[in-house]
């Protein structure tokens, strides 16, 4: 057996340059926090839950993780030696490898990670350095080498000269270091620099004149290293995130009509030949069948759609859709709507915590609300299903085959039978059997020759 690995995320920063109310790691790329991916990442290589050392604003990172990690506290943000110097207490015990993670930087692979901690335990290294050669080396820590190509140590931008800040080799504060060497080394740690911090990359140049070996790896994909500190990084981490999964669907078959305006989350499931429109936001654990068409403009979240079905301009959340169903333009399926198969929801129909069968159709202007509707139902435009009495909600049910006329309310609770009929424009507060007709409305009267009574009486009171 291989040594132990663990892992620490640095995540304690306040993120200023985001000028945000909220923490740096809690700001959301492709529908989840960044300090998301970079807990993926590490679990993906690490043989104990990562922990997390928090800081600025720490409840609200521990409410978002929760149980999945451990924690560890830094009381001032005195710089990322520091910061990990905090976790000592939490990994006093271990031996093996430590990887270090930045919570700020979520394009990071578990693959990467994994290709780090071996080449460091192959190679016996003290400590191994993610690198990239970057377009744009700016803000980041440059990578100092040797004549022979070795690293030398790491200068921080602000600490570098003009000569150093030509290197596009830059450090991407992803590490692995031997985890108790480690915490030996970053007691002799001191904070002259520019920033007046411990810097955990200092921690290396030292290590290496104790006489360690130490290397650096360099990223096959420069993408990975992307540190977010700004709003402008956020979206364009993003972006590169998007096009990542979304290059994930396409190679598996879906049709990504355009990959830069397609927002599908990481857990996202799409069959094979269904085609997504621009404008689409999938989230959460949403599972999408096959030969499916997304026209423009759909936003779903945790929901399942079957095979076949069509959605268009439309919200979905926490619901179920049947194969061969269409739904939209403009419908609106709220929590626990469980719509069957081949059934058509249409323009500006809402539904919430309704079951709908097989091949009901309700094509136009509807609430169903608190329902139970059968299979060859029809709503004609307009249905409103009353289930709210200013104090209550109740349930309707509508059963197989009924005919439901145009603008009528059904006030519930109230039960519709299989096949019965309801008269357009009637608001139905009792219970209608099975196959009956049910009117619940005025019967109209026609006044003939109003209109000309109506005139004579004006023309006799204008000459009066
Ligand atoms: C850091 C590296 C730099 C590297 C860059 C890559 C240092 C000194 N510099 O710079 O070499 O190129 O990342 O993105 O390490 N943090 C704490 N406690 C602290 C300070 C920071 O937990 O006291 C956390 C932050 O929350 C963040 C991470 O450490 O997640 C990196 O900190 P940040 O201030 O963003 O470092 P950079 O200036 O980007
Ligand atoms: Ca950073």
């Amino acid at each position: 057996m291989g040594k132990q690995v663990f892992s620490i995320i640095l995540a304690a920063g306040e993120g200023t340059r985001m000028k945000s109310k909220k923490p740096k790691v809690l700001h959301r790329i492709c529908g989840y926090p960044i300090i998301e991916y970079v807990v993926r990442a590490a679990s993906e290589v690490s043989d104990d839950l990562p922990v997390v050392v928090v800081g600025h604003r720490a409840e609200e990172v521990k409410q978002y993780l929760g149980e999945r990690v451990r924690y560890a506290h830094q009381p001032q943000l005195l710089g990322t030696g520091h910061a990990v110097m905090m976790a000592k207490p939490v990994l006093k015990d271990a031996t093996g490898y430590v990887v270090i993670l930045a919570g700020d930087a979520p394009l990071i692979r578990g693959c990467t990670l994994e290709r780090m901690v071996q080449h460091a335990m192959q190679g016996g290294y003290g400590a191994v350095v993610l690198s990239a050669v970057v377009d744009d080396p700016a803000g980041y820590g440059r990578i100092i080498r040797d004549d022979d190509g070795d690293l030398e140590r790491i200068v921080e931008h602000r600490d570098a000269t003009e000569e150093q800040r030509r290197i596009k080799e830059v450090n991407s504060s992803i590490y692995c270091f031997d985890v108790q060497f480690l915490f030996s080394t970053l007691d002799k740690l001191d904070n002259r620099n520019s920033q007046g911090e411990y810097y955990l990359p200092d921690a290396i140049e030292i290590m290496k004149r104790q006489g360690a070996k130490v290397g650096v790896l360099v990223a096959q994909d420069a993408d990975e290293v992307l540190g977010i500190n700004t709003r402008i990084q956020l979206a364009e981490a993003d972006r590169k995130m998007r096009l990542r999964i979304n290059r994930f669907h396409m190679d598996r078959g879906v049709t990504i009509v355009d990959p830069e305006h397609t927002y599908i989350g990481p857990d996202v499931v799409i069959g094979c030949d269904t085609v997504v429109y621009p404008g689409n936001v999938l989230e959460g654990s949403t599972v999408i069948g096959e030969d499916c068409i997304l026209y423009p403009n759909n936003c779903i979240v945790n929901s399942t759609v079957g095979n076949g079905v069509q959605l268009q301009a439309s919200v979905i959340l926490d619901s179920r859709i049947g194969d061969g169903t269409t739904v939209g333009p403009y419908a609106y399926l709220r929590p626990g709507s469980i719509i069957g198969k081949g059934v058509r929801i249409g323009d500006f129909v809402e539904i919430k915590n309704s079951t709908i069968g097989d091949g009901t159709k309700i094509s136009h202007l509807t609430y169903v609300g608190d329902a139970e509707v059968g299979k060859g139902v029809n709503l004609g435009c307009g249905v409103v299903f009353v289930n709210y009495d200013g104090i209550k909600k109740h349930r309707t049910v509508v059963e197989d085959k009924a005919f439901i006329g145009c603008n009528v309310n059904l006030v519930a609770p109230v039960r519709i039978g299989q096949q019965a009929y309801i008269a357009a424009g009637s608001t139905i507060t009792e219970d209608v059997p099975g196959k009956a007709l049910a009117i619940a409305r005025e019967r109209q009267i026609n006044k003939e020759g109003w209109v000309e009574r109506r005139q004579r009486i004006q023309d006799t009171e204008s000459h009066a």
